[in-house]
């Protein structure tokens, strides 16, 4: 196999643009289109990360909107050995220590099998290449985070700072030559999906929720051909807003619709949560001019300045209100674009308001629930009852006012390891309604389960 590394000297004379690697999620496929849709350039696959030539600040700036891809860094140096990268690690560590500065960094090991005494030799040769002559003028302290290098998970990589100047989390990857390493510039904050996920005060596990990861994967597909993301989503199906609130994480004016009340009311309240959550985060990080405007403001308003026991389940009325007044465009009245409607059915001029100039982002239901794969007849009955709510639901969605379509629809595990799908029956419906497909579709299955989910991208032509 030609590995892409003949060129990194070629690269590195373009100051701009850097070798990246991208640890990509367990769903490789969709992990991959996400990168793509993202940065608009193909990377080369190989044990599970991702290898492109791209700016180094623009990934570092896009890393946090990423939903299928667990690490980005640069690669340094390709070594033939695993003394070659402790040596590269070392000469790296050596060149960037600072004199009286403590230096924190961590190890990931990319295989499975782990390199058992990595650390405690990283350490070693770290001190002997320390004691030079000029060893006590150099004097500086390293600290392996992680001396077994145990791979670290990502809430430990943000709570030891490796990510903050002077401090690095090396990044071993194996290629069928060697090992590549480098260093990461991005990891996943696997906690704030979680937070979204769990803290939610509606959920309900027998509703099927979306994965937040997929969701996010599934709205940075909607992205345009520069990268940019679309102002506004709408998921038509939206249960218990899972992908509403994805998209108020990236920012973006979100509107749903769900034939039942009870998932109406439920995404609403979600979102408001939502809404809470992100103002009491946004204002404790504000900044001190930030600050200083805002108790202006209240105490033009008479108002006491309690904001730091702001308790994140209830709506600040007061705070909104004002809000409202002064930032318009933030809208902080997303909730009334929630509303109840049939997917299947025409939508009603006000409802076509809210909904206008959206891109759709969603899933909608995936049937019965199966514990072993189906056989013919239970696919029969599972599409007999899905396919005509799909295809009415497109018929309706192609006429209105949005540009793209990014939507999970179910295939399912048959036996003999057979798979059953009627999504390219769906495909050929649409293009005569004047949507065109865009990306091949991708199927997304969790390892044990009977219906997967596939992801189809239409544009309006
Ligand atoms: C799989 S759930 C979507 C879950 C959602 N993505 C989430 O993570 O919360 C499918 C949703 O579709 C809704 N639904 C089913 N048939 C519908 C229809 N004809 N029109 C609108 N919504 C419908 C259900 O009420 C359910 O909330």
């Amino acid at each position: 196999m030609i590995f892409f590394f003949y060129n990194i000297y070629t690269f590195k004379k373009n100051l701009h643009m850097a070798h990246i690697f991208f640890q990509l999620g367990s769903q490789v496929d969709i992990s991959e289109e996400e990168l793509y849709s993202t940065f608009n350039t193909e990377t080369e696959i190989f044990s599970g990360f991702a290898f492109g030539e791209l700016p180094k600040q623009k990934v570092k700036k896009k890393f946090d909107e990423l939903g299928g891809i667990m690490r980005a860094g640069v690669v340094l140096g390709e070594e033939k050995s695993f003394e070659g990268v402790q040596k590269g690690i070392t000469e790296h560590v050596i060149r960037n220590a600072k004199k009286g500065k403590k230096m924190k960094i961590g190890i990931f090991i990319g295989s499975k099998q782990g390199w058992k005494n990595f650390g405690i030799g990283l350490q070693k040769t770290i001190k002997q290449a320390s004691k030079g002559d000029e060893y006590e003028e150099n004097k500086f302290s390293v600290r392996i985070v992680n001396r077994d290098a145990k791979n670290l998970d990502s809430y430990a990589v943000h709570k030891e700072k490796l990510l903050e100047k002077g401090n690095f989390e090396y990044v071993c990857i194996p290629l069928p030559t060697g090992w590549a390493w480098g260093i990461s510039i991005g990891v996943q904050k696997a906690f704030d999906f979680a937070a979204r996920d769990m803290k939610k005060p509606v959920r309900d596990m027998k509703v099927g929720l979306m994965p937040p990861k997929l969701a996010r994967i599934m709205i940075n597909m909607t992205r345009d051909e520069s990268g940019n993301l679309p102002a506004k989503i709408y998921d038509p199906f939206c249960g218990m807003g899972t992908v509403l609130l994805e998209g108020m994480s990236l920012g973006l004016k979100v509107a749903g619709s769900d034939l039942s009340k009870k998932m109406v009311e439920a995404t609403k309240k979600n979102t408001q949560w939502y809404f809470n959550y992100q103002e009491r985060a946004q204002r404790m990080n504000m900044t001190a001019e930030e600050k200083a405007e805002r108790d202006t403001r209240f105490k033009q308003l008479g108002k006491e300045q309690k904001y730091d026991k702001f308790n994140e389940f209830n709506i600040d009325e007061d705070y909104i209100n004002n809000k409202k007044s002064t930032e318009e465009k933030r809208d902080p009245f997303f909730l009334r674009d929630i509303f109840i409607k049939d997917a299947t059915k025409s939508f009603y001029p006000d409802q076509q308001k809210k909904i206008n100039k959206s891109v759709i982002v969603g899933e909608g239901f995936l049937g019965k629930i199966f514990h072993k794969p189906i056989n013919e007849t239970q696919y029969s009955i599972q599409k007999e009852e899905l396919f005509p709510m799909y295809r009415q639901f497109l018929f309706q969605i192609s006429k209105e006012n949005i540009s793209k379509i990014v939507f999970a629809f179910p295939f399912w595990q048959g036996e003999d390891k057979k798979t059953y799908s009627f999504v390219s029956e769906l495909i050929e419906f649409v293009e005569k309604l004047g949507l065109k497909l865009i990306k091949s579709p991708i199927r997304y299955i969790r390892e044990g389960q009977v219906v997967g989910r596939e992801i189809v991208t239409f544009e309006k032509k």
